[in-house]
């Protein structure tokens, strides 16, 4: 098994809307079905990790509802140990509201509830999970201001830090200058550095600020890897797309286990590349994230995409 990984991120309930297309401006669809499944990047990434084989700790906050036990127990199942969690009696478990296109692309909603409740204190008082941890995956489905605690906490421990941004307009200074992997995808990385330079300079850009490794994730184009030694794509595995949804967070959630292995970063992008390729055949996020048997029956053509 690898090192410790240890998650500090959002947990929602997802609402899976499946249409036939995106709604646009003005524009009343139907849908020709409605499944909630337990989703929120860092429950999502947790899971993944877990189902890999991943030592994973999850800290996150829940309501005290359902919903809440739902994803508890989606947690559990997937072996990722929960004593991080805590279930908010103030407010509803968040919630995601996800449409998902019959070409499998999806636009997603977020209503935050517990997840901003998510506070320094209870980073304090869940800080000794991250002794002796290898790696810290976050998101700002948090507030940036707990997430900023929590890095500070993992560079106080060594521990290396993955940020998945989600969908920000600004990340200070300080906190990219703290990051060891940062994950955005395409829009994110537009929203962050609004300008008209490329996936290639924008990530320079982020290594100037101090981020060690810049990887793009860029959909059906696969990702995109920026650090002092390389600038590099990386094609997507060939998979049929019912349901790219929370693909980033399979990669990440395989990059993390990989890299834990102690496995050098070309080969933990192509591992994660098949993870996040067999995660968007199937519908939800969590429901669809591989286990490592599963993954393993890629392992020849994981070994190929790195050879090459
Ligand atoms: O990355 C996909 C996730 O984003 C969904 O599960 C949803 O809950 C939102 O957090």
């Amino acid at each position: 098994q690898g090192g410790k990984l240890v998650v500090v991120g959002s947990m929602n309930m997802d609402c899976m809307i499946n249409v036939s297309n995106i709604p646009t401006d003005g524009e009343t669809i139907r849908s020709s079905s409605i499944v909630m499944l337990p989703g929120g990047k860092g429950a999502n990434q947790a899971v993944g990790a877990g189902k890999l084989g991943g030592q994973v700790y999850m800290i996150g906050r829940l309501g005290n509802d359902s919903d809440g036990k739902e994803i508890y127990n989606s947690l559990l199942n997937s072996g990722v140990k929960t004593d991080g969690v805590v279930f908010d009696d103030s407010i509803p478990t968040g919630k995601a509201y996800i449409n998902v296109a019959a070409d499998g692309k999806s636009t997603i909603v977020i209503y935050s509830g517990a997840n901003e409740k998510l506070d320094n204190a209870q980073i304090k008082q869940f800080e000794h999970l991250l002794d002796d941890a290898k790696y810290c995956l976050l998101n700002l489905e948090i507030s940036e201001q707990t997430a900023a605690y929590a890095i500070k906490k993992c560079k106080k421990k060594n521990v290396e830090v993955i940020l998945k941004p989600s969908s920000v307009e600004k990340i200070s200074d300080s906190l990219l200058n703290n990051i060891d992997y940062f994950i955005p995808n395409e829009k994110e990385l537009k929203q962050l550095i609004p300008d008209d330079t490329s996936i290639e300079e924008k990530a320079e850009a982020l290594l100037k600020k101090g981020v060690k490794n810049v990887i793009v994730t860029l959909g059906e184009k696969g990702c995109y890897l920026r650090n002092e030694k390389y600038s590099m794509y990386f094609p997507a595995a060939d998979f049929h797309p019912v349901d790219t949804t929370g693909a980033a967070d399979a990669f990440i959630s395989a990059l993390a286990v990989c890299l834990s292995e102690e496995n050098d970063i070309i080969y933990s992008i192509c591992f994660a590349t098949y993870a996040a390729g067999i995660s968007i055949t199937r519908q939800g996020v969590q429901p669809a994230m591989v286990d490592r048997v599963g993954l393993d029956i890629y392992k020849e053509d994981i070994n190929a995409l790195y050879m090459n």
